[in-house]
């Protein structure tokens, strides 16, 4: 059972091996901007013609740590930057980029390489001069999604499970009949054997006396 329980969790896992890319836009309260950002751009505060390329037309711009969670296997981070800032995921430097426009918001940072688990991503300025301005839009993260097909797998090891379990009473059953049936007939030859007795006959059972092996 133990065995079966195993191959049914692994087949689950293989099937939900599903990833599909989840965003964070800028202005999720899931981001924590440890500064009070300079602007906060939209269609009404920017003008629809700079928001328009934006996600979802917002953006933020800030010189301080932007702070991120997530869970997933990967992360695309897309921002434009004046100055250097360094990527980190769960307190380890992963990425530094220097650009020179932060109105430049393009793929800044990806990570494809990471465990299927909760991340911290943070980006921060390189220098402690804080000169740093980060034009931050969102990011992508690849999440795992439950699969559709789960039940299907679970309801056809169920399945497969109770046939077997049919299959292997019905098969005890029938070696029973027949075993019952070969007592019945050795009942039979031994009533022959003491025509005095003929209960034996009707009861078809052995008598202890000839102690046989079956
Ligand atoms: C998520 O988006 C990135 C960047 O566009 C892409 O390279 C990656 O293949 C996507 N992942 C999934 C699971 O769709
Ligand atoms: C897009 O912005 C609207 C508000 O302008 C917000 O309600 C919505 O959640 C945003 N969508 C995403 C994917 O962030």
């Amino acid at each position: 059972m133990k065995a079966i329980l195993g191959l049914v969790a692994a087949a689950t896992a293989a099937q939900a091996a599903r990833f599909v890319n989840a965003s964070i836009d800028d202005t999720s309260p899931q981001i924590v901007y440890t500064q009070q950002p300079f602007i906060r751009c939209t269609p009404s505060t920017c003008g629809s013609d700079s928001t328009a390329r934006l996600f979802n037309g917002t953006s933020t711009t800030t010189s301080g740590m932007i702070i991120i969670p997530f869970v997933g296997n990967a992360v695309y981070v897309y921002l434009g930057v004046e100055g250097t800032i360094n990527f980190n995921l769960d307190g380890v430097l992963h990425g530094v980029l220097t650009g020179s426009d932060s109105n430049d918001v393009s793929l800044a940072f990806y990570e494809p390489g990471l465990t299927n688990s909760k991340h911290v991503l943070t980006i921060y300025p390189s220098t402690s001069a804080g000169s740093e301005i980060v034009q931050f839009d969102y990011i992508l993260y690849a999440h795992q999604l439950p699969s559709k097909h789960i039940g299907a797998i679970v309801g056809g090891v169920v399945g497969g499970l109770a046939f077997m379990a049919i299959l292997g009473k019905t098969a005890l059953w029938l070696m029973r009949r027949r075993r019952q049936r070969r007592l019945s007939i050795r009942g039979v030859r031994l009533g022959d054997d003491w025509p005095d007795k003929p209960s034996l006959q009707l009861d078809g059972v052995l008598p202890q006396k000839p102690k046989q092996a079956m």
